[in-house]
């Protein structure tokens, strides 16, 4: 873990450091070409400091585990099976906001063995807030340990993502964030899921959905919020599999029942 945890904060430096200029939908990522290039669906967008984090974490991480397979965002070539060792990588998690310096983006590692998340980082290089956890033990934030409060919903804020890259959802996700504005302090749609989810194992917020996430996303920061004692499910209350997009719910236990009071 402790290996893993400083290839990711290594990481969080070319995030840092990064030089943006904000030339949209150029298609050369060299370094001295414009940054950023559009990807299937609406305002999808990649910069060549995804692909530099991606690439960078493959490479360290390979001196680790070398028979490990890699799962990355920025990657088409997938394994076709999650056997054995696996990571499940987003190198930056909220590029709209990084590409805004909105300072509110993490890199997502998470560990897979057999299928299973047994370890998971998300990082925001911006705060130098490290989430992670291991399989079976305590969850953390730095040094804290995570432990996640019985929190109302009237008591709480809540998240949700928009699902941006589906445009379908959008009336959808909206109708449910209203809904849920009623029974909560205030909503928050901050622009990185890895992030959100982890904040509600932190309790700052009590709940978050989205109808559309791919499994980089969220492996990391599930196990972290399992590990808190937080719940994580899809929207049809489903457990989360990660080989393919799915709808999530993140919440502590009380504020994940009142939700379905009303929804
Ligand atoms: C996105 C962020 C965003 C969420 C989107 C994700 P990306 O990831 O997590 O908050 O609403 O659904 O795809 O594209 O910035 O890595
Ligand atoms: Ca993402
Ligand atoms: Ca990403």
């Amino acid at each position: 873990m402790e290996d893993l945890i400083q290839i990711v904060r290594e990481a969080g430096n070319i995030i840092l450091e990064a030089d943006l200029n904000h030339d949209f939908n150029q298609t050369d990522l060299t370094d001295d070409n414009p940054m950023i290039t559009s990807k299937e669906g609406r305002a999808n967008f990649v910069t060549k400091y995804d692909l530099k984090v991606q690439y960078f974490l493959f490479d360290q991480i390979k001196k680790l585990y070398p028979d490990a397979k890699f799962i990355g965002e920025e990657d088409d070539k997938h394994p076709s099976s999650m056997d054995g060792r696996c990571f499940i990588i987003d190198p930056i998690d909220g590029t709209s906001n990084f590409i805004f310096d909105n300072k509110f983006s993490a890199i997502s590692v998470a560990m897979m063995e057999d299928g299973e998340v047994t370890a998971g980082i998300v990082y925001n290089p911006y705060l130098d807030e490290l989430f992670y956890a291991k399989k079976g033990e305590k969850a953390y934030l730095n040094q804290r340990v995570l432990q996640v409060k019985p929190l109302p919903l009237k008591d709480s804020l809540a998240a949700f993502g928009t699902s941006p890259y589906e445009e379908k959802l959008a009336d959808q996700s909206f109708e449910i964030a209203r809904k849920l504005l009623n029974h909560v302090v205030d909503i928050r749609r901050c622009g990185s899921a890895a992030l959100d989810i982890c904040y509600v194992a932190a309790n700052r917020y009590s709940f978050f959905f989205e109808l559309q996430l791919s499994p980089w996303d969220f492996a990391a920061a599930s196990l972290i919020l399992q590990e808190a004692g937080g719940k994580i499910t899809t929207f049809d209350k489903k457990e989360l599999f990660y080989e393919a997009k799915t709808s999530i719910v993140a919440a502590n236990p009380v504020a994940y029942q009142e939700f379905y009071q009303f929804i």
